[in-house]
Parts: structure tokens; sequence; C-alpha cells
């Protein structure tokens, strides 16, 4: 286990960062490969303990894993262990989306329900609902979904009740290989839908309908494997831009896909940082500036992203007077709160909306992550807290960003990771 010593920043911090292919485009990608029988290969993959671990539940149902650098082949031909255990289910929800393509190419698997989250329940209704529309038998037996269909699934339609990337994923990739056409409504429309979407048609999927809330898929009997380029990942993104409003300093962001964090920008012009645009890269510059307080609300893509919303708090910490964040995706997903007050933050939580009383003093101090994003934030809260702080659980971090003490230290701060094999990480 690791821990992370985090200084105080000595001056704002500036450079650029190029942005790591984004984690969760990968993980659907990784799963979506069971649909053909052969190697299928995914680059700019970045170097992330969740690429392990969706690797590890691909080799438990036979496939072969390999590539070097930043690819992935990911070789399905011996794939006939149609099931996967909780052991690594429970550590990733997204190990979940093998339920799709096992049920569509197989007819019949086992798949554990990945259980609670740190931040609420995260059902997982809409994935079987949506799975069963298309004419999958599911039935939960003993904390596992077994999924079965006679010979291909039918197809059908689906409306999603609310939009759910995880539910759109895993229901579109069954629906490529069912026997009629499927219309699936409410669809997301993150961008890492898009990048399933090209991939599932380079695989011979007849999908209609990218980029928009309205996929129709005409199923097709097999499909062959794939290739797929990751697209940048828009939350690393937006979190290296927080450390430059954070700190007033300013930075750009490199191989990112500026129209994907639109929304995030937004937040920053409306904070009255300078914000720049170009055609593979974005600038925060706020240096010198008195920043304004704001009020934001998370919502499904385009909107601004739930998985911002903690480096969110932590920048507006940094903002005299009064800001709000209410979280529409996650109702209850602000265990960062209580570590950012151990700092000296004044933030209240209202229902789904933290109040937050920025320009208070910070002090750093031990501090704990609570999951991914909510880790991160605590490492930007420590970049303006007086001394240093130690931020633990950085293994929540680990999961979504590639090579990040480097990065930090190409902009000036300063990160140093120490093991900790006496932490209590039993949560
Ligand atoms: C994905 C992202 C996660 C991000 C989230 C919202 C991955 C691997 N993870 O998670 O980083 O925070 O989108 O942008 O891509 N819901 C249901 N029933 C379901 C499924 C979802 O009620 O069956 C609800 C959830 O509780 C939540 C909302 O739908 O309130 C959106 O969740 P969803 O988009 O499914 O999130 P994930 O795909 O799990």
């Amino acid at each position: 286990m690791y821990r992370f010593e985090v200084h105080q920043v000595e001056k704002p911090l500036e450079g650029e960062v190029e942005i790591s292919g984004a984690k969760n485009a990968v993980l659907a990608v990784m799963a979506a490969a069971l649909l053909a029988d052969g190697v299928s290969e995914i680059t700019n993959v970045p170097h992330l303990k969740d690429m392990k671990t969706m690797s590890d539940v691909l080799r438990v149902i036979g496939c072969r894993i390999s590539g070097e650098s930043h690819e992935l082949k990911i070789d399905t031909r011996g794939a006939d262990h149609l099931e996967a255990p909780y052991e690594l289910v429970k550590t990733m929800r997204a190990s979940f989306y093998v339920l799709g393509p096992l049920v569509a190419r197989f007819g019949r698997c086992r798949v554990s329900l990945p259980g609670g989250c740190a931040w609420g329940p995260r059902p997982v209704d809409l994935h079987l609902k949506g799975l069963e529309a298309l004419g999958a038998k599911i039935t939960l037996t003993r904390g596992y979904v077994e999924a079965t269909c006679e010979g291909r699934l039918p197809g059908g339609n689906f409306n999603f009740p609310i939009s759910s990337v995880g539910a759109t994923v895993n229901v579109l990739m069954a629906a490529t290989l069912a026997k009629g056409t499927s219309v699936l409504q409410n669809a997301a429309l993150e961008p890492e839908i898009d990048n399933l979407v090209d991939f599932l048609n380079s695989m011979g999927a007849k999908i209609q309908g990218r980029g928009t809330r309205t996929l129709t898929v005409q199923g097709v009997e097999a499909l062959r494997p794939g290739k797929c380029y990751t697209i940048p990942d828009r939350i690393e993104a937006g979190t290296f831009l927080c450390a430059a409003a954070i700190t007033r300093g300013c930075i750009k962001v490199t191989k990112v896909f500026p129209e994907h964090i639109a929304s995030t920008l937004d937040a920053f012009r409306d904070m009255g940082c300078k914000v720049d645009v170009g055609n593979d890269w974005a600038q925060v510059d706020a240096r010198g500036m008195e920043l304004k307080p704001i009020n934001v609300t998370t919502l499904p893509y385009p909107g601004y992203p739930t998985d911002m919303q903690a480096p969110l708090m932590a920048t507006l910490v940094s903002i005299p007077g009064n800001s709000t964040i209410q979280d529409t995706v996650y109702n209850d997903r602000f265990k960062h709160v209580a570590e950012l007050q151990r700092l000296g933050a004044d933030i209240q939580v209202n229902g789904n909306t933290a109040i937050i009383k920025g320009g208070t003093k910070l002090e750093g101090t031990e501090i704990m992550g609570s999951d991914l994003r909510a880790t991160a934030a605590l490492v930007l809260a420590a970049f303006i807290s007086e001394g240093e702080s130690t931020v633990s659980r950085v293994y929540h971090l680990d999961r979504g960003y590639e090579d990040f003490e480097n990065k930090v230290a190409k902009i000036g701060g300063v990160v140093i990771r120490h093991s900790d094999d006496e932490e209590d990480d039993n949560l």
C-alpha cells in the first residue's frame, strides 16, 4: 500500500501535461473484444490498475492478454469459462461489462453482482432490464447473475429510464449479436460510448445513431476482431486544469479532445480563468487572478461530469465566497468533504448539494482517499495547504491517473510516494 507526501506549492503550478487514454473507454472496449473470436487490438491504453483488473477478468474467462507499451492485444480464442468471479467484480464494477458480450456470444454466463461502492448502492438493475428486453433470461442466485438465451438473443427495444453509461455499454454490446434489430432509447451520450460504437462497428457491428440518444443496432451473426484507438481521458484533463486554478497557475493539457471537456472548461471560465483551446489542447490560466465562486450542477454528458465533482470542490475551497455543487448523478458522493474539512475547508452538505465557503486557511495534515476522484481532490487541496500533507489510500488514485507523480513534477508540484505496510486498508 502507498501514501503520498504532498508539499504545499512554493509557486503556482505551470507547464504542460500530456493526457493519457481514458480508462473508462478502454474497460468497455476490452469487454467488447469478447464478442469476436480472435485477436483485437487497443492502442493509447493507460498503464493503470483497472486495466490489470479487467485483464484478470478476461484471463479467468480464458483470454490471453499481451501487448507492449500502451497497446493491448486480447486473444479471445480460448474463451470458454463463462464466469466473472466475485473477487474481481467487487474490486472493479466495470468487470460487470462481460455480462452482455458473454450471453450474446455464448448464450449463457454467470457474473457476480458488484455489490456496494464507496459512494452509495450503485445498482445494476438497468443492465439487467435492458438485457431482458433483448430476450436474455436473467436469474439471481447467491450473489451471481445468471444470463441465458436459446441460440442467439432475439433483440428488442429498450428505453433507459435514466441515462446510464454502464447499462448502455452492456446492452449495446449484447445487441450487436442479436437476431433482430434493437433500438436503445435514452442511451448515454458520454464520449466513451462513441469510442465503443466505433470499435464495435470496426468489428462488423451495424450500429446507427452514434452520438445521439437513440442507437439502432441491426444484429449480425458474428463479429470479427477489431482495432481501437482510445480517446483521451477527459477527467484526467479536468483534474490537471483544476491544479492550474487552485494554485493560480497556468497549465496546458495536450493530446485531449477539447469538445469532450467543454462543460469543464465553461466552469473555469465562470470562475474567471482565462481559457484557451486548440485542436488537441486546452489551457487554463489563473495567474494573478482573483477567481469568483460558482454554482455547478453535475449531469450526464454533455453536462458537468460527476467525476469532476471532487476536484472541482477542492478548487472552489480556494476561492473566497460561497460556491455550490449539486451532484444529480450520485446523491451521496461526498466522502471527500470530511477530509477537506480536516485541512480547514468550510463545506456543508445538504442533501445532494455541497455549499463551499471558500477562502479559508488550509493547513496540511493526514488525510485519506475514499475513491479515485476524491483522492485526486485531496492532493489538489494539499497543494495549497500550509506545509506538508500525507494522503493515504492512494491505491484509489492509482486506478485512474497514469504516472501521476511525474506529471505533477513536470508542472512544478511535489508528490512523493511512500510505501506504507502498516496501513489498515480494510474499508
Ligand atoms: C460510469 C463511470 C463513472 C462515472 C459514471 C457517471 C465507468 C467505468 N464508470 O459509471 O466513472 O462516475 O459513469 O458518469 O465508465 N443507475 C441505476 N441503475 C443501473 C445503472 C445505473 O440506477 O443499472 C444509476 C446510478 O446509480 C447513477 C446513474 O444511474 O445514479 C448513472 O450511473 P452510470 O452512468 O450507470 O454509472 P456507471 O456506468 O456505473
